[in-house]
């Protein structure tokens, strides 16, 4: 991308998505694809049976896709859990990739499979936090690369998550960890904000002592998203709209970012009501307000 472009805007592609797109039109200029959710695994033990791909639902997603730029973002491959990648599941995210054509793939700094009794690879059921030590790096570093040949070539994304505890006495923060990763494997950071308000919230974080400590050339994509408070505890339920405090970072931080290419908008189909078509849709006028004030921004700086 150049320096005086513009970011896209976008949605994370869900049930309920269509439904938007149809009434919006080009204002979307991409979906974010989960290619996990385009398919039922049935675990290594069903042989060649194990996929059983969801063939309406991709069909109805081509559709969409036609005229607009794609994204990948997965949620299977657990890259900084400690067991070497699922191979047959890689393979299937190379194929989603030859079918929709990801401008680009991401996945989440969070550990969702880990070891359980005889069981190597078991859900964890949420993504668990990540010591952020060099032993962990070299690992996401290693699988990093490893997804970006099978793509070919494609650029990859890790995404901050949301926690409920942090590990203790890390060998650098999270920030230094994305820095670091970004350096050594070359993996952009896939920034989400709402995540962060999470943990601003339930940690105690500061958002700006955080979003300080970025090397501000890592971050290539944003996600915005809301949720809800739950005994106490505030949840990335996606079902919400962005809330005014992560609207404020993303004008604050988001011209600060050179390289940053989508703001996307994400939202699980079963709040889709709660929302409403009016709702969402003045989502994506904000974010298309927001893009606008990037480009323009980077059209100062470059004239
Ligand atoms: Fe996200």
């Amino acid at each position: 991308m150049t320096a005086a472009s513009t970011p896209m805007v976008g949605l994370l592609y869900n049930p309920a998505v269509p439904l938007v797109l149809d009434a919006l039109g080009a204002r979307v200029d991409y979906v974010e694809v989960i290619p996990d959710r385009l398919w039922y695994d049935y675990g290594p033990q069903a042989g060649r049976n194990r996929f059983s791909h969801a063939a309406l639902a991709i069909d109805e997603l081509r559709r969409h896709c036609a005229d607009r730029a794609v994204i990948g973002h997965g949620i299977g491959l657990s890259l900084p859990s400690a067991m070497p990648l699922d191979e047959a599941v890689l393979d299937q995210v190379a194929a989603s990739h030859r079918d929709l054509g990801y401008e680009w793939y991401s996945e989440h700094l969070s550990m969702f499979l880990a070891p359980h009794r005889s069981v190597p690879n078991a859900q964890a059921g949420m993504g668990l936090p990540v010591p952020f030590d060099e032993e962990v790096l070299e690992i996401v570093s290693g699988k990093v690369r490893r997804l970006s040949d099978a793509l070919g070539g494609a650029r990859i994304l890790m995404e901050n998550g949301t926690i409920f505890s942090e590990v203790p006495e890390p060998d650098m923060s999270e920030p230094e960890f994305f820095n670091r990763l970004a350096a050594e494997s070359g993996a952009g950071m896939l920034l989400d904000l709402h995540n962060l308000y999470a943990n601003c919230l339930n940690l105690g974080v500061s958002a700006q002592d955080y979003l300080a400590a970025l090397d501000p050339a890592i971050v290539v994509e944003i996600h915005l998203a809301g949720g809800d408070r739950l005994k106490g505890h505030y949840t990335d339920s996606h079902s919400r709209r962005t809330p005014s405090p992560v609207w404020e970072w993303a004008h604050e931080w988001a011209p600060r970012f050179p390289n940053l290419a989508a703001i996307t908008f994400e939202y699980h189909e079963s709040y889709h009501r709660r929302l409403g078509l009016a709702g969402i849709a003045e989502e994506v006028e904000l974010m298309a307000d927001l893009a606008a004030r990037v480009g323009e921004a980077r059209r100062e700086a470059a004239a």
